[in-house]
């Protein structure tokens, strides 16, 4: 069942929304694939003043695109008509980076725009309203909202590292050359950056109907160790380097199965990841925002707890963490002043 309330639309905003990104995710989110066919959707469109102009030709393509669910599509450069009532915030807006960066070179200049968003999220959406940041550096973007918007549950926020739990799935399928359907309960542990630790230790595949480890059905733990592991660190500037322009269909993909699951749960003995906010799971500081393993029951997200945790794997844990930390005080400082 969806947890929306039944009570009319729910209303969506996307920040970004005349981006690349948002071209790809809109269809997707106004055709029902993500709230459901029985959900009807106001959708707010927030971007900066001077992308206006080509927010009007996404308004004209949605329109286009003759939706039945969709009931209102507003256009706006303004943070209180863009997130006054809303029920789910997708915060897509922020500066991509290019090849030869890593995300936390968008710090300075993205954390900024997450203060001022947290404080309007603070003052004019509900109370209810689940929140998604997808504008990297994605982890303390979520960091820097959160801490401007304290009277919503900490619960609500969450971070994008659905792409990458997507890529590590897509890799062990492709290596096995079985569907990726059959590959479940990969983790993506820490933050979005080339730090994240892809871990296959509670892996499974299903071969020929069987359930097996994935270790036990690679028969390489040395590819798992290390080939996996930095080609889903590295992924996102690969995709750069080769498209110059950062991955946006995939990543519209991932936010929407984030999404959707977060609203209709996952399956039983089934896990995918999140970033939210840390409660100290796992010896990771409280607060932080941290990407873990996590199973969705009636719009309740919880961390898979008691998860062995061996020499290598909390030397990897911690890396990520001590990134997430130095992030969040780098962001702390470049928000103080403003
Ligand atoms: P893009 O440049 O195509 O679009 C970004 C849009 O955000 C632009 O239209 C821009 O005008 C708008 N914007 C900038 N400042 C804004 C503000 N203050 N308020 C509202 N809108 C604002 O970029 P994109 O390819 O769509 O990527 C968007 C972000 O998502 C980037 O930061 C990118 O690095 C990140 N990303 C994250 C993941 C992930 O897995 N977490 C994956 C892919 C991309
Ligand atoms: C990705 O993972 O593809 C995005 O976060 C974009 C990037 O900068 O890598």
């Amino acid at each position: 069942t969806s947890t929306g309330d039944g009570k009319g639309p729910l209303r969506i905003v996307i920040t970004g929304a005349a981006g690349q990104i948002a071209y790809s995710l809109l269809y997707q989110i106004c055709s029902g694939d993500v709230f459901g066919q029985e959900q009807d959707l106001i959708v707010n469109l927030l971007d900066i003043t001077p992308m206006l102009g080509v927010l009007q030709g996404v308004v004209m393509e949605i329109e286009d695109c003759s939706l039945p669910l969709v009931k209102g599509v507003f256009p706006t450069d303004s943070v209180e008509v863009a997130f006054k009532d809303i029920d789910v915030a997708l915060f897509v807006g922020a500066m991509p980076r290019k090849e030869g960066m890593e995300r936390k070179d968008l710090l300075s200049a993205n954390v900024k725009i997450f203060k001022p968003q947290g404080q309007a999220l603070e003052k004019f959406a509900k109370k209810t309203c689940k929140i998604l940041v997808v504008g990297n550096p994605a982890n303390t973007n979520c960091f820097i909202l959160a801490q401007n918007a304290p009277s919503i549950p900490r619960e609500n926020f969450t971070c994008l590292t659905r792409l990458d739990h997507n890529r590590a799935i897509g890799q062990i399928a492709s290596r096995l050359k079985i569907s990726p359907k059959s590959v479940k309960n990969v983790i993506i542990w820490g933050n979005h950056s080339s730090t994240q630790f892809p871990d296959a230790r509670s892996a499974t595949v299903n071969v020929n109907g069987k359930e097996t480890p994935a270790y036990d059905a690679l028969k390489d733990d040395n590819w798992l160790k290390n080939d996996f592991v930095s080609i889903v660190q590295k992924r996102g500037a690969a995709v750069i380097a080769a498209r110059k322009l950062s991955s946006a269909m995939s990543a519209a993909k991932a936010i929407c199965d984030h999404m959707r699951d977060w609203w209709f749960g996952t399956k039983d003995h089934e896990f995918t990841s999140m970033g939210l906010i840390s409660d100290g799971s796992y010896g990771i500081e409280k607060g932080l925002v941290y990407s873990y393993p996590v199973q969705i029951k009636d719009g309740k997200i919880s961390i898979v707890q008691d998860l062995k945790i061996d020499d290598w794997s909390r030397d990897l844990m911690d890396k990520t963490q001590k990134e997430l930390i130095e992030e969040k005080n780098d962001a702390l400082k470049a928000t103080s002043t403003e």
